[in-house]
């Protein structure tokens, strides 16, 4: 993909739907009494593999016009797969679906592509074996491929070594089969998306200060999902419309539950303009329209609580910090080394080509900004948010930049390029 930098960018963009809600809507309508009704779902690749793999375990998906239906068939009602689960690049997938499949009477055997295979999944085996379930692959600590030997799950009170969501999520949705109480202490707050929902289609969850409270209950009820725009994906045109001359960006109905809007308090920290109008609640998460013009940032420092809720951002913060004033300090982001790339060797080391003053640090990365990037030929490791991230490096820098392996934006953000090239 050939990126030509554009100066003065005025645009009013609706963004997909949030990856991590579209997941959550399929897994738990499908665990839900009736049918689900979803609006604004993300049809990226990692969305496509949760579908397949609900349809693989007994449930009627289909998709009407612009709207996904999920026919529910209750707490019980998914039935032995006959195939291999396959989840290709998506983590959210795997690791919230292995929750769901441990309390399941039968065996399911998942797998997905290269680079789930490196990723950690000890860290959901070890809370999930204390519940009853049996979880095997053929290492020492779990890594994709993995079998699961589903079994009466019993409620265990377990404290995340790490904050994680996608732990957070995965006990949980045990916790939703299991004899007695669920409970999940994190050491600082994840998105929670999860018990938005879950608590939307009845189920029994309380948040009680850095606890999670899951009560089993004996059915889940279908409403209505409304997925609101993903603010993981309007964080590319956010920093773009700070850090492009003369411009303003509007992203319109953007999820900005408070768990996620860490990019937002970041860069408002480093000097940018952006405001929020037109807020509401819509099935249990707030949305609002973002406005974003151009701003001189400066270097900023970013860590402990902030990193959850930017986590997926750090590639896009980075090229801001390409572009601020002064040193910005991104640190506590080790989790950053087992995503879809290690986004800290990945980032730094596609930043540098562009002449970006970058360094590694154990668990982040130190950005002396104010040198001015020139377009280079850079590579996204077949990850999604580093590939946008440098489009939108490419964006702002001098020359034309060019991004292989740049069709991976379909994870996530399938219609990415066509915005940036076509809409602005
Ligand atoms: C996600 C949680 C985060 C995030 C991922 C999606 C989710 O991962 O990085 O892209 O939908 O729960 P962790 O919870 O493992 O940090």
């Amino acid at each position: 993909m050939k990126i030509t930098p554009k100066k003065k960018i005025h645009a009013t963009i609706t963004v997909p739907g949030d990856k991590s809600i579209s997941h959550r809507s399929i897994m738990i309508g499908a665990l839900a009494k009736g049918t689900t009704e979803i609006e604004g779902f993300l049809m990226g690749e990692d969305c496509l593999s949760t579908i397949s793999c609900f349809q693989k375990l007994g449930i009627l998906i289909e998709q009407q016009k612009d709207k996904i239906i999920v026919y529910g068939k209750g707490l019980h009602g998914l039935t032995a797969p006959t195939e291999i689960l396959d989840v290709g690049n998506s983590g959210t997938t795997l690791r919230l679906i292995s929750g769901i499949l441990s309390a399941q009477p039968f065996f399911s055997h998942l797998t997905g592509d290269a680079s789930i295979q490196k990723r950690p999944m000890e860290r959901i085996a070890v809370p999930l074996r204390q519940m009853g379930a049996v979880l095997k692959s053929n290492s020492d600590k779990l890594f994709a491929p993995f079998t699961i030997e589903g079994n009466a799950l019993k409620g265990i009170t377990y404290a995340l070594p790490m904050a994680s969501a996608q732990v957070k999520s995965a006990i949980l949705l045990a916790g939703l089969f299991a004899k007695g109480e669920t409970i999940v202490i994190e050491p600082e707050p994840t998105r929670d998306h999860t018990e938005i929902m879950l608590r939307y289609m009845g189920a029994d969850i309380q948040k009680i200060g850095n606890e999670i409270h899951c009560k089993p209950v004996s059915e889940l009820y279908a409403h209505k999902i409304v997925v609101p725009a993903d603010i993981s994906s309007a964080a590319y045109f956010i920093v773009l419309g700070c850090i492009c001359e003369n411009s303003e960006i509007v992203l319109k109905n953007v999820g900005i539950n408070q768990t996620r809007t860490g990019i937002i308090d970041a860069l408002i920290a480093m000097g940018a303009h952006i405001h929020i109008e037109n807020e509401t609640i819509i099935n249990g998460e707030k949305t609002g329209d973002i406005i974003v013009t151009s701003s001189q940032l400066h270097g900023t420092t970013i860590g402990g609580a902030e990193i959850p809720r930017l986590i997926d951002e750090i590639p896009v913060l980075a090229v801001a910090a390409c572009f601020a004033q002064g040193t910005t300090i991104i640190k506590d982001a080790q989790e950053l080394k087992v995503k879809e790339s290690n986004r800290i060797k990945t980032i730094i080391t596609e930043l540098k080509k562009f002449g970006a003053n970058i360094a590694e640090t154990d668990d982040g990365m130190i950005i002396q900004g104010g040198t001015p990037l020139k377009g280079c030929t850079v590579e996204s490791y077949q990850d999604h948010r580093i590939a946008m991230a440098m489009a939108i490096a490419g964006m702002c820098a001098s020359g034309q930049t060019e991004i292989t392996g740049a069709e991976c934006v379909t994870i996530s953000f399938p219609n990415f390029f066509e915005l940036l090239n076509k809409k602005l």
